[in-house]
């Protein structure tokens, strides 16, 4: 039995479009409840520097449209270490705080069950990650933003490969994981996906060839998630270029505007209930879970098995794609 007096939160790794609507969330929700509230600022490493100030309401106004983090983030090697942990929690306990509240993705969940573990801290966890892919929620904060960013780039590269008759690989983010690169393709009419998950058991770049890919069409489309084993958009139209010289490919990378923007409504709803949600786990006396949403329920989700257990996509998806692409 604990009660909670003062949470600390913080954002760490990648951000992603909605992390201010959570802050803000989790913030009122709080201080609702008679919560005081601090920010640490930079992730973990701001806990490490002591970087802690008090936050009230009006310290989270008027960010819930605005992209990015008001918090900073970073990645934090230190916070890896035992010593850098214990400074972490001899800042933690000067300033009061008695539980924390991390916005993520997997590395901020990790470091969070460790440093939870050790010293008996009540941690919970908001998704956030541009990737969705964390295990035990339908969606992270942030995906929905970056999808929409993708099919706005994608409708502007299509008008150019018109005119030109060509063929485009579009590169997107998602580490190793598929759920960008697949739904963007079908939200933008793309002609096929490339994605991670399925690289060992198929070759998509054949398949697509095999299929006659823009033979009766003015210009194709092929969304590719970036991914070490293909070697991402340019390491398969590397290996189109040797194979089959006879198609003219261009190349364009997304990159890091797929993780800025004023965050869509849906990720906005998402990011101030998981936020909410975040204090009434703490109430509720959960740590070491995170806070995700499935058929638009609330659930509880140990950082265990949001970490390890793989998300898998929905791979009727990719049929869907094919079909629709003839
Ligand atoms: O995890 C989010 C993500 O945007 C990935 O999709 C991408 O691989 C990575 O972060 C890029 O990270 P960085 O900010 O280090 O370039």
């Amino acid at each position: 039995m604990y009660e909670v007096k003062c949470i600390g939160i913080l954002t760490s790794g990648g951000d992603a479009p909605g992390m201010n609507a959570a802050i803000r969330a989790i913030t009122r929700t709080a201080i609702y409840h008679g919560i005081a509230v601090k920010a640490i600022y930079r992730g973990y490493r701001g806990l490490i520097t002591n970087e802690i100030t008090d936050f009230k309401t009006q310290s989270v106004s008027n960010i819930i449209q605005q992209g990015g983090t008001i918090l900073k983030t970073a990645r934090c090697m230190e916070f890896k270490t035992p010593e850098g942990r214990k400074q972490a929690h001899d800042n933690m306990v000067a300033a009061g705080i008695d539980a924390l509240v991390v916005l993520g993705g997997d590395g901020t969940f990790t470091g969070a069950r460790i440093f939870g573990q050790e010293y008996s801290i009540p941690i919970v966890g908001v998704p956030c990650t541009i990737d969705n892919d964390l295990f035990g929620t339908d969606y992270t904060i942030g995906y929905d933003t970056a999808l929409n960013t993708i099919i706005q780039c994608v409708d502007k590269i299509r008008d150019t490969a018109n005119s030109h008759e060509r063929l485009f690989f579009i590169e997107v983010m998602g580490r190793d994981a598929g759920f960008l690169a697949l739904n963007s393709a079908l939200a933008s009419g793309a002609e096929a996906a490339i994605i991670p998950e399925i690289v060992t058991a198929v070759d998509q770049l054949e398949e697509l060839i095999e299929n006659g890919f823009r033979k009766s069409k003015n210009s194709s489309i092929v969304i590719v998630a970036e991914s070490d084993i293909t070697g991402g958009a340019l390491g398969v139209a590397e290996r189109l270029k040797k194979e089959h010289p006879e198609y003219d490919a261009r190349v364009s990378i997304l990159g890091h505007v797929q993780r800025g923007g004023s965050p869509t409504a849906a990720d906005r709803i998402l990011a101030s209930r998981l936020g909410s949600a975040a204090i009434d786990a703490l109430l509720d006396e959960q740590r070491s879970i995170m806070v995700g949403i499935v058929n638009d329920e609330i659930v509880y989700v140990p950082f265990n098995k949001a970490i390890k257990d793989e998300k898998e996509l929905n791979r009727s998806v990719l049929d869907i794609l094919r079909i629709l692409s003839i």
